[in-house]
């Protein structure tokens, strides 16, 4: 275990991402509770619905927990305040730099990660004294930069001397054991975890990750520029061709796509609405088979890394040791 997890006091190196509007208080805990680290997902959430959401998670969980901040939110001022109150064990940052509230985190024993999708965004958090990195590929479900988990994750190993946990189509142990191999000391996982029984979203929504396939998603916003991996569905379609209009067009006014994608997230997570709601999830969402607790899911990932991990399978694969039809 890296000293970044003995820290956080975890039995294993698996996050649950913070999803907005998904990641309340009670799904952050029962991840905690099963061993790894739960999130809760602040997005453009008030400070009061943070801070109702973390007295939850304590109820549930003495273990640690963190909260992903929304830098863009215009309630981040307030967030940021219930988090130092709280003394929350971790932040998760998205959508920019946290280097404003890096000192004031720190200082009250808050490990502070940014999730990153590039070498060069993980290179000025590491400069600006963040204590790790997410480095999430676009392989992801929900918000998305343009560099694959495989390409990204070595590449911000060797250019940054702080942890790097990986985030980005890890869905499994096999995503752990290669995310490991690639130099990270832990891993990610949001859609895997939209299932769980402890998820807040609707069942059509779960329902949709469980059908879906590794083709069904698709990636709305690239120009608008908020790119956004959803499933397929009424509504992502209609997205996606709305905004090839506009941008075939003579025009550059994207705010009817705007007005589309406004509230889309909520009306997937709390209506299950399957015309108008954005059903984010990422490429891996064709692992997922079915909905199982925070426990079974973390419990299950964590015995197939190990498995791969500790048996000789893999060097044996590049010594011909190995039966690789039998393997199969
Ligand atoms: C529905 C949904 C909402 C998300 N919302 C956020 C968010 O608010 N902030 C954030 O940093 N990441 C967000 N993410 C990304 C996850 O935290 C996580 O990094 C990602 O899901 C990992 O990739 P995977 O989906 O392939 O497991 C979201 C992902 C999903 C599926």
């Amino acid at each position: 275990m890296s000293p970044l997890m003995e820290r956080l006091g975890v039995k294993y190196p698996l996050f649950q991402g913070g999803m907005a509007w998904v990641a309340d208080g009670k799904l952050a805990a029962s991840v905690s509770e099963a061993g790894g680290l739960g999130i809760i997902g602040s997005g453009h959430a008030p400070a009061s619905w943070v801070k109702e959401q973390i007295d939850i998670a304590k109820s549930l969980t003495d273990k640690a927990f963190g909260v992903n901040v929304m830098l863009l939110s215009p309630f981040v001022e307030q967030v940021i305040d219930v988090i130092v109150d709280a003394k929350v064990a971790l932040v998760t940052t998205g959508a920019g730099d946290p280097s404003r509230y890096l000192e004031r985190l720190q200082q009250n024993g808050t490990i502070v990660m940014p999730v990153v999708p590039s070498v060069a965004m993980a290179k000025r958090m590491a400069k600006d004294g963040v204590d790790g990195v997410i480095a999430e590929g676009m392989e992801s479900g929900g918000h998305i930069g343009s560099i694959t988990t495989m390409a990204l994750v070595p590449q911000v190993v060797d250019a940054v001397d702080i942890p790097v946990v990986a985030a980005g189509g890890i869905a499994d142990g096999r995503g752990v054991a290669a995310a490991l191999s690639l130099g990270a000391i832990g891993v990610q996982m949001g859609t895997r975890f939209l299932t769980s029984t402890s998820s807040r979203i609707h069942q059509n929504y779960k329902d949709a990750v469980i059908k879906a396939k590794d083709v069904d998603t698709l990636v709305t916003g690239l120009y608008v520029g908020h790119a956004a991996r959803v499933l397929k569905n009424p509504m992502s379609r209609n997205f996606l061709k709305l905004e090839k209009k506009i941008a075939l067009s003579d025009t550059t006014d994207f705010s009817a796509v705007e007005e589309l994608g406004n509230g889309s997230l909520r009306k997937a997570v709390l209506e299950g609405d399957r015309e108008h709601g954005s059903f984010m999830a990422g490429e891996i969402a064709g692992l997922v088979k079915r909905e199982e607790s925070s426990e079974d899911i973390v419990e299950d990932v964590m015995r197939q890394a190990k498995e791969i991990l500790a048996g000789s399978k893999m060097a044996a694969l590049l010594t011909g040791q190995v039966d690789v039809q039998a393997q199969a």
